[in-house]
């Protein structure tokens, strides 16, 4: 069994939660008591990366855990004080539409001067930028369209055959060598990274923690559906542009063929995800329960104000010269021979 079966290692704690949490994934100590996980800084790297290690149980887990761990109750009375923070900052913090009409046309409005991440590197982004964007990432793209996945026993109808039908091509259309997550493994290869999955845990922000978290957050609560719904939505009717400025980087950083391949996949293959999220799966869900606009709206706004905290995160690092990650990247890893 190669460590791709297995799933990655446990990364090193971030703080006194993320340490309990992980020291009791292998056997080594107790959990916090779920109260001591409500006090944590619910932005902080600690507490993200807390959920973050209780959510991986529901993908690959970690390599040195056992999977027996996923449904542990004491573990997910932890989990649940940990999202239960999560969302009332989330719903506090997020700055709200009045309709999902308006958070929709909001998402095709153009980011204020100088705010847009896939702006700033189509227009000036550096290779060692992309790098890092790419490593940030991977945490959702070498599972990419995995948290949506857990949505469909919560949809029917249109909804459901909607959803059903875009997860499809997220998944390869039949094709393991066209599963979107492995296609993003060959553009990190392309960028001389690591692919292999949950290599840059450790090194992603908390801010890029937050924007996963979410995801599972969503997809795991049926009484979130709509809420994920509204993410999936933001994330497919967004990505047709934003991965043009990132394809057009990869061409003039002269990035490699795989790279260039992921986004310009995405600009086609978007375009027609967007309507059908729009009519189908937004649409088809509302009609069979309308009073779930609000939680589509929410789901909408609260992803793009993760998406805004990620942004002025990584502008601000690169801008002073910085690396946005936790530790630096290795040189490239040569694929030459
Ligand atoms: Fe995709
Ligand atoms: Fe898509």
């Amino acid at each position: 069994m190669d460590s791709h079966e297995r799933g990655p290692r446990l990364p090193p704690p971030r703080g006194p939660l993320s340490a309990a949490v992980g020291e009791w994934l292998c056997g080594a100590g107790p959990l916090p008591r779920p109260a001591d996980a409500g006090k944590a800084d619910p932005w902080g790297d600690d507490a993200q990366l807390a959920l973050y290690l209780c959510y991986e149980l529901h993908y690959r887990g970690f390599a040195e855990v056992g999977a027996e761990c996923e449904w542990d109750p004491d573990l997910l009375r932890v989990r649940a004080e940990l999202e239960h923070r999560f969302l009332a900052v989330l719903r506090a913090d997020t700055p709200g539409h009045d309709g999902l009409d308006d958070a929709l046309a909001a998402l095709l409005v153009e980011p204020v001067e100088g705010g847009g991440v896939t702006h700033f590197l189509c227009a000036e982004g550096e290779l060692w930028q992309l790098r890092e964007y790419a490593a940030q990432r991977s945490l959702y793209h070498l599972k990419e369209a995995d948290p949506h996945a857990w949505v469909l026993p919560r949809l029917w109808g249109r909804a459901k055959a909607g959803m059903a039908a875009v997860e499809f091509d997220e998944f390869g259309g039949g094709r393991a060598d066209r599963i979107h997550a492995r296609l993003f493994a060959a553009l990190m290869t392309d960028l001389g990274l690591d692919s292999a999955y949950g290599r840059y845990l450790d090194a992603a922000c908390a801010e890029m923690l937050a924007v996963v978290n979410l995801m599972s957050l969503f997809g795991l609560h049926r009484e979130l559906r709509g809420a994920l719904v509204g993410h999936f939505a933001d994330v497919e009717i967004t990505s047709s542009p934003g991965s043009r400025r990132l394809a057009e980087a990869m061409r003039r950083t002269g990035a490699g063929r795989a790279a260039e391949f992921f986004y310009d996949e995405h600009v086609e293959a978007d375009a027609v995800h967007e309507q059908v999220v729009r009519h189908e799966v937004i649409g088809g869900l509302l009609a069979e329960e309308p009073e779930l606009a609000a939680d589509v709206t929410f789901g909408i706004d609260a992803t793009e104000h993760l998406e805004d905290r990620l942004a002025r995160r990584l502008l601000a690092d690169w801008r002073a010269g910085r690396s946005s990650l936790r530790t630096p990247l290795a040189p490239e890893i040569s694929h030459t021979s």
